[in-house]
C-alpha cells in the first residue's frame, strides 16, 4: 500500500532499511487493560456495545477481559463470546490454572496467559527463581493448548528483565506451543531505538509471530509500538484513546493512522470510524478526550489561526497532514482573535452569507472587527455569534 500522505526524502531515506511486515494485526485491549483506568467500569452491556463496535472497525483481536476478576466480567465475556463476532476473542489469565479454566468457560478463542519475568517481580511479586517462572509459564501453555485453544504468551515486565533469560522464557514458551509471543512494556520505560533492538533479538530465536503490549508512562507507548513494527513485530496491543492502566497503553487510533500514512503498512481497521469509535469509549468510560488529542481529538482538524485557516481554503494539506474525512472528522474553522479575512469569509459562506452580495465590503470590514474584538475578549465566537454581527451590522 502507498502512504497516504506523499512521505518526504526524509523519511524515505531514514526508514529504508526497516524491516517491516505486509500487514499489522490489531490486539484491541480497551475492554481489558483500558477498563483497568482508574475510575473505569463498564457493565456487561456497555462492554458488548463496545465489543460490536471494534469488531465492525475492524480490529483483529478483541480481549475482552480478565474472567477469573468477578462474576460480572465472566457474564460480560461469556455474552461477547456468544456474539459469533469476526474478530477472534481473547480472555486474560494469570499462568494459572484456575484463571485457565474460567477463561475457558467463557468460551473464547485465544487465552492470553502472562506470567512476570523481571527480577523485581520474580523477587517481590512472585518470590519464584527463573526456572520456577519458566516451569510455570510452559505448564500455562500446555494446559491451554490441551484444550485446543490458540495461546498469547506474555512475559509480564520483559523490558526490565535480563534479555537472555527473557529469550529463554520465550522459546521454551514456543516449544510448549504458544502461538503468539507478546512483548509487554508494562511500566513503559523503553525507548524506540531499544524497542527495535529487542525485537530484532527475539526474532532472531523465535519463529511465531512477535506482539508488543506499551504502556505510556513516559508518553512513547505509540513510538515504541512503531518500533517493534519497524524491527518486525507482527502485533500491536492497542486501546481507544489510550485508557488503560495508569499513563495508558498506546493508542488505536495513532497507530493505525501512523502506520496507514505515513509507512503505508496494512491494518484492517476502517479508519473513517475511528472518531465515531473513540467518542463511544469516552461517553462509555466517563474519560473525556482531551481536545488535542492526536487524529480523534476536537481540535485534530481545527484551525483558528488566520495564516493557517487562509492556507487550508486554499489547499488543504498546507495545514493537514491527512483529510479529516478519512478518520470521521470533519474541518473547523474556528473564529476568534487570531482569524483572518479569507476564514470569515468561508464562514460567512457557510452560514449563506457572500460578500458582495449580503454584506458589503465596508459591512464585511466591521463584521471582522466585532469577530476579532470577540476574540480579544476571550470568547470563542459561535455561529450564532457570527449571524447576531451581521443582523447588526446590516440591519
Ligand atoms: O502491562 C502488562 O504487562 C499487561 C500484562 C497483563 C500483559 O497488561
Ligand atoms: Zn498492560
Amino acid at each position: 500500500m502507498e502512504p497516504y500522505c506523499k512521505i518526504n526524502d526524509i523519511i524515505k531515506e531514514a526508514i529504508k532499511d526497516i524491516t517491516p511486515p505486509e500487514s499489522i494485526k490489531i490486539f484491541d485491549t480497551t475492554l481489558r487493560d483500558g477498563e483497568q483506568t482508574p475510575g473505569v467500569s463498564l457493565t456487561p452491556d456497555e462492554k458488548v456495545e463496545i465489543a460490536i463496535a471494534l469488531n465492525n472497525i475492524g480490529v483483529d483481536v478483541i480481549e475482552a477481559g480478565f474472567p477469573v476478576s468477578s462474576l460480572g466480567e465472566q457474564e460480560a465475556v461469556k455474552k461477547i463470546t456468544s456474539l459469533d463476532l469476526d474478530a477472534e476473542i481473547c480472555g486474560l489469565a494469570r499462568a494459572v490454572k484456575k484463571d485457565i479454566d474460567v477463561a475457558i468457560d467463557c468460551g473464547v478463542d485465544r487465552i492470553h496467559t502472562f506470567i512476570a519475568t523481571s527480577p523485581l517481580h520474580r523477587k517481590y511479586k512472585l518470590k519464584m527463581d527463573k526456572e520456577e517462572v519458566i516451569n510455570k509459564a510452559v505448564e500455562a501453555i500446555e494446559y491451554i493448548k490441551s484444550h485446543g485453544i490458540k495461546v498469547e504468551f506474555s512475559a509480564e515486565d520483559a523490558t526490565r528483565t535480563e534479555i537472555d533469560y527473557l529469550i529463554e522464557v520465550y522459546k521454551n514458551a514456543v516449544d510448549a506451543g504458544a502461538d503468539v509471543i507478546n512483548v509487554p512494556d508494562t511500566v513503559g520505560v523503553m525507548i524506540p531505538k531499544a524497542m527495535e533492538y529487542l525485537i530484532r533479538e527475539i526474532k532472531k530465536e523465535i519463529d511465531v509471530p512477535i506482539s508488543v503490549h506499551c504502556h505510556n508512562d513516559f508518553g512513547l507507548a505509540v513510538a515504541n509500538s512503531i518500533a517493534a513494527v519497524e524491527a518486525g513485530a507482527e502485533q500491536i496491543h492497542c486501546t481507544v484513546n489510550g485508557i488503560g492502566e495508569r499513563a495508558g497503553n498506546a493508542s488505536l487510533e495513532e497507530v493505525v493512522m501512523i502506520l496507514k500514512s505515513i509507512y503505508g503498512l496494512n491494518t484492517k481497521i476502517k479508519t473513517e470510524k475511528l472518531t465515531d469509535l473513540s467518542r463511544l469509549v469516552s461517553r462509555l468510560t466517563g474519560i473525556k478526550t482531551q481536545p488535542n488529542k492526536a487524529v480523534v481529538g476536537e481540535n485534530a482538524f481545527a484551525h483558528e489561526s488566520g495564516i493557517h485557516a487562509h492556507g487550508v481554503l486554499e489547499h488543504a494539506l498546507t495545514y493537514e497532514p491527512i483529510p479529516p474525512e478519512l478518520v470521521g472528522q470533519k474541518r473547523k474553522i474556528i473564529l476568534g482573535k487570531h482569524t483572518g479575512a479569507h476564514a470569515i469569509k468561508a464562514k460567512l459562506k457557510e452560514l449563506g452569507i457572500e460578500v458582495g452580495k449580503n454584506v458589503t465590503e465596508e459591512q464585511f470590514k466591521e463584521i471582522i472587527n466585532r469577530i476579532k474584538s470577540l476574540g480579544d475578549k476571550g470568547k470563542r465566537v459561535t455561529d450564532a455569534d457570527v449571524e447576531a454581527i451581521v443582523e447588526d451590522v446590516t440591519k
